[in-house]
C-alpha cells in the first residue's frame, strides 16, 4: 500500500512509519519537518499524489484552547480537501478515549471537531481512540503541580504505551475501514493519582501527590470511569513497570531525545 503518515516525525509518527516499513508498505513520513504542513496546504496535495491510505497523527504545537481549536478545524479542511481529490480510499485517525465526554477541556474541544469532520468528510475512515500513552504520564503530572504538590483526580484511566498504540495502528491501517470508532487501552486499570504517585517516586521527583476527586483532567471533570474504554477495546501488553524500563534504558542511548509534553 501507500501510504502517507500526516505527522510522521512524532512521537507515535515515527513509530507507525518504521512498523509499516517493515511490513514492506511504501511510506511517506509528512510533517513540517519534511516540507508537509497541514495549516498551510504546503506540499500536501504532491504527498497525497498516488496515496491509498492516510494515517492522521498530528498534534497542536499550540495547546492553547481556540489553538487547538483551530489547528483540528484547518487541518480537517485541508487534509480532506487533499484527499477527495487524491482518491484516498482510508483515513485513519487517532484520537482519545472518553473525547466525547470531555468537552468542558478545550483540548478536547479540538479533538471532538477533529472527529466531526471526519465523519462528515464523505472519506471512508477509522477513527481510532487511545487511552493516554504512559509517555504522558509527565505531563499529566505537570498539569497537576502546586509547587511541592501535585494535585491528580482520583478518576481511572488505563494507559498504554506508545510502541502498543503504534503496533495497533499500523493493524487497522490494513484493514477496512470501521467508519467508526475502535478503542485501544493498556493492559491495567489504575486510579490517575496511583500511578502519576509511582511514576513520581520512580524518576526521583519528591512532589506530593494529593489525590483530589474534584480536581479537573484538562479543564474537565471526570467521573471515575471518564476516561476508560469500553468492554471490547484491543488491549496492548506492555506494563508500567516494564514500559519504565524500557524508557529508562533507551533514554540512556539517547540522552538528547525530546521529552514528550504532548497529549
Ligand atoms: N498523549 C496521549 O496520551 C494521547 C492519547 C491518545 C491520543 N493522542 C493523540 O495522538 C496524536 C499524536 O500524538 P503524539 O504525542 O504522537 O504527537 P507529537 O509527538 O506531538 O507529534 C505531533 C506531530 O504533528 C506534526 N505536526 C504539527 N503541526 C503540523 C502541521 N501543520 N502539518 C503536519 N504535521 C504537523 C509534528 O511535525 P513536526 O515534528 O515537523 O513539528 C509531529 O510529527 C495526537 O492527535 C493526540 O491527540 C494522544
Amino acid at each position: 500500500m501507500n501510504i502517507v503518515v500526516i505527522g510522521g516525525t512524532g512521537l507515535i509518527g515515527r513509530k507507525v512509519v518504521k512498523n509499516l516499513r517493515a511490513r514492506g508498505h511504501s511510506v511517506i513520513a509528512a510533517s513540517p519537518a519534511s516540507g508537509v504542513n497541514t495549516i498551510t496546504g504546503e506540499g500536501l496535495r504532491d504527498a497525497l499524489v498516488g496515496a491509498n491510505v492516510v494515517i492522521d497523527l498530528s498534534n497542536s504545537p499550540s495547546f492553547e484552547d481556540q489553538a487547538v481549536l483551530e489547528f483540528f478545524e484547518t487541518s480537517g479542511r485541508n487534509l480532506f480537501a487533499a484527499e477527495i481529490e487524491a482518491g484516498v480510499q482510508h483515513h485513519v485517525a487517532l484520537s482519545i478515549v472518553g473525547t466525547d465526554r470531555l468537552a468542558q477541556s478545550g483540548y478536547f474541544r479540538g479533538k471532538i471537531a477533529q472527529e466531526k469532520r471526519i465523519r462528515e468528510s464523505g472519506v471512508p475512515y477509522t477513527i481510532i481512540q487511545s487511552t493516554q500513552f504512559f509517555e504522558f504520564l509527565s505531563g499529566i503530572s505537570q498539569s497537576g503541580s502546586e509547587g511541592k504538590n501535585v494535585r491528580i483526580p482520583s478518576a481511572f484511566f488505563q494507559p498504554i504505551s506508545s510502541d502498543d498504540v503504534a503496533a495497533a495502528v499500523a493493524d487497522f491501517v490494513v484493514e477496512s475501514p470501521r467508519n467508526g470508532v475502535v478503542e485501544i487501552a493498556g493492559p491495567d486499570r489504575v486510579r490517575l493519582a496511583e500511578l502519576v504517585r509511582r511514576y513520581l517516586i520512580a524518576t526521583d521527583d519528591a512532589r506530593n501527590v494529593i489525590e483530589d476527586p474534584q480536581a479537573r483532567y484538562f479543564g474537565a471533570e471526570l467521573d471515575d470511569d471518564t476516561l476508560v474504554p469500553r468492554a471490547n477495546a484491543r488491549l496492548g501488553a506492555t506494563h508500567f513497570d516494564t514500559w519504565f524500563a524500557q524508557s529508562q534504558a533507551e533514554s540512556q542511548e539517547k540522552p538528547q531525545a525530546k521529552p514528550q509534553v504532548a497529549r
